[in-house]
């Protein structure tokens, strides 16, 4: 549905875009990860024909998004970081100006409107201003609005930044419907987490060029997979614990201060268990534990890719 190749973008003599070649099958969702300035909305805006590129080729649903911009244009659905909702009118007013404007008669119109707000859990806000509306509730409404002309192939850039932890998931629960119902989605994040969740497969953006792709448990292998940290209370106590961990074919890795603290790279939640049994078992007692998953900056870093931009 989606097919780069050789793209590049250049904004002067700052190159956004460095020959990115990508696909993405009719039915996935592609997770777009990398850091600001990773050159993501430059893609997105590319291949939703709002950008020219400089070099190389994109065609989306078949169409080159350079020659067949208005065959694309029919066939997508994008949502940006900026939202287009307009602020003034309801939900319900909202998804109905732009049924019409796509030539739904006004019946169609509403009810196209209605089933998308039931959709995004909206239908009790449907008829307060977007104004009114919390950042989770809005950023379901751009989506929405994305939406009303059931394109093939939808863009969402960056859905969930600065939302909070749940609004984040129930935008999740509405991407993860999308995807049920067959979309092809190219999604873009700053989170491994997030492309996790949603994406089938991932491609990792620094500066413009695709350091990396495959899928999250690909990624997360290569960024050193998920650890568990286990403090005790005296170094026999950690050593012990170390001995019996290696014992289980585990790899414990003491923390490089000197400090009483073990770190384990695990696989499951066998391993985790064996881990927490190890460290209750050194007979010193537990004083901590902690679980993490690699994050986008373990797998740039896993990659040697350090030239990452923050903005
Ligand atoms: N219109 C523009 N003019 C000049 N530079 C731009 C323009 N748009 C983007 N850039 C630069 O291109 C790079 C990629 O930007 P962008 O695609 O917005 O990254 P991301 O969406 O991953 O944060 C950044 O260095 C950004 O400053
Ligand atoms: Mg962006």
């Amino acid at each position: 549905m989606i097919e780069v190749s050789g793209l590049t973008k250049a904004f002067g003599s700052k190159t956004a875009l460095d020959e990115v070649n990508l696909t993405v099958p009719k039915g996935s969702v592609l997770g777009l990860l990398g850091h600001n300035g990773a050159g993501k909305t430059t893609l997105v805006n590319i291949l939703s024909t709002l950008q020219r590129p400089t070099a190389g080729r994109a065609r989306v649903a078949g169409f080159d998004v350079v020659s067949h911009g208005v065959e694309v244009r029919r066939r997508i659905g994008l949502t940006g970081q900026f939202a287009a909702v307009d602020e003034t009118l309801s939900g319900h007013d909202n998804l109905v100006l732009i049924a019409r404007l796509l030539g739904a008669s006004r019946r169609e119109a509403a009810a196209r409107a209605d089933e998308l707000l039931e959709v995004f859990r909206l239908t009790d806000a449907a008829r307060q201003r977007a104004k009114t509306y919390s950042g989770g509730m809005r950023r379901r409404l751009d989506l929405a609005t994305s939406l009303v002309g059931r394109p093939e192939v939808i863009f969402l850039d960056e859905p969930t930044t600065g939302l909070d932890p749940v609004a984040r998931r129930d935008l999740w629960d509405v991407v993860n419907r999308l995807v049920a119902d067959g979309a092809t989605v190219l999604l873009t994040t700053q989170y491994l987490d997030e492309a996790d969740e949603l994406a089938d497969s991932i491609t990792v953006l620094a500066g413009g060029r695709v350091i990396a792709s495959g899928t999250a448990d690909e990624l997360k292998t290569r960024a050193g997979h998920r650890k568990v940290s286990v403090s005790l209370r005296d170094g026999a106590a950690l050593e012990r614990a170390a001995g019996a961990l290696r014992g289980a074919g585990l790899a414990p890795v003491p923390d490089g201060t000197g400090g009483l603290v073990l770190t384990v790279p695990v696989r499951d939640s066998t391993d985790i268990a064996t881990v927490v049994r190890a460290a209750d078992g050194a007979g010193a007692g537990l004083t901590g534990l902690a679980y993490t998953e690699p994050t986008l900056d373990d797998v740039y870093m896993a990659l040697n890719h350090h030239s990452t931009v923050r903005q």
